[in-house]
């Protein structure tokens, strides 16, 4: 595990309240920055969380919001960012997979018009609204941001076709960002593979299954995290960039060995 020093540094993470966003966030806070940690309003988590890091002696608080809704943002990110006195970090992390399980690419019944919708608005919207409502405060700090994509969004075969197409654009939006916004605001992304968390969508693998990824197991929730703080903080010649953090998935299965 690296050590980061981030005393003084201010922070927002979306999707803050399970998985890969709450790793993210206790990172930052355990490494000296001030987070907001964001979810939706009503998911119990966020409080429970924000309260176990502040009993621990953390600078954390809750920044409740949906990022598919822009007036929820304009009011989370005004107020956070009033609170943290500036913002040096932002994780666009929040996601959906808008299913309990895997669709096939051809299921056009359950990926209909609202499924599209909600995807997009989540998954790809989100994030291009929270670094419009935060672009003022990152230039003045010369910030950075990082996007939570996907293998999926790479190579397909995540929860739907639809989810996959999110993630791409993510993965596009990334790099327009990177662009626009340099030489002010670094703008990267992760590309998880399997990741061990609650996501919604469960995916039942069993173990022969994950046998064949070169490091035969899921991605835990730190290990992306520690990518995205080192992204945030230290890639200081890194943006426009999609970090892969597969455990060799997209090397290939172990078990194939092509005669080429
Ligand atoms: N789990 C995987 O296998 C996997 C793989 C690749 C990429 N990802 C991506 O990683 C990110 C984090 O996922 P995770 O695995 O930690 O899952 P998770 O379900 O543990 O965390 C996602 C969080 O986002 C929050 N969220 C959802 N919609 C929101 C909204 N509209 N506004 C605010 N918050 C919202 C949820 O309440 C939840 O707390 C997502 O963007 C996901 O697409 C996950």
């Amino acid at each position: 595990m690296i050590s980061f020093q981030l005393q003084g540094k201010r922070a927002l993470v979306t999707g803050a309240a399970s998985g890969i966003g709450l790793a993210t966030a206790e990172l930052l806070a355990r490494s000296g920055a001030t987070v907001a940690l964001n979810d939706l309003p009503n998911n119990p988590l966020l409080d429970e969380h924000v309260n176990r890091l502040k009993n621990q002696g953390f600078n954390v608080f809750a920044a409740p919001g949906n990022v598919a809704d822009p007036a929820s943002v304009n009011t989370l990110f005004e107020s956070a960012i009033t609170t943290l006195g500036g913002l040096d970090y932002l994780v666009n992390n929040a996601g959906t997979p808008g299913t309990r399980e895997p669709v096939a690419p051809d299921n056009f019944g359950i990926q209909d018009e609202a499924f599209w919708q909600k995807l997009l608005n989540i998954n790809l919207q989100g994030p291009a609204r929270c670094t419009a409502a935060a672009v003022n405060a990152l230039r003045q700090s010369g910030g950075a941001i990082v996007n939570t994509a996907s293998t999926a969004g790479l190579i397909g075969n995540g929860s739907s076709a639809v989810y996959a197409a999110t993630k791409a654009g993510l993965i596009a939006l990334t790099k327009e960002h990177a662009r626009a916004l340099g030489p002010d605001i670094r703008v990267n992304a992760i590309a998880p593979g399997i990741v061990e968390s609650d996501w919604e969508c469960r995916f039942e693998l069993p173990q022969s299954a994950l046998d064949t990824v070169p490091l035969q197991r899921k991605g835990q929730p730190e290990e992306f995290a520690e990518a995205i703080v080192y992204l945030l903080c230290a890639g200081s010649y890194i943006t426009g960039h999609v970090l892969v953090l597969d455990g060799g998935l997209m090397a290939g299965t172990r078990d194939t060995q092509l005669s080429l």
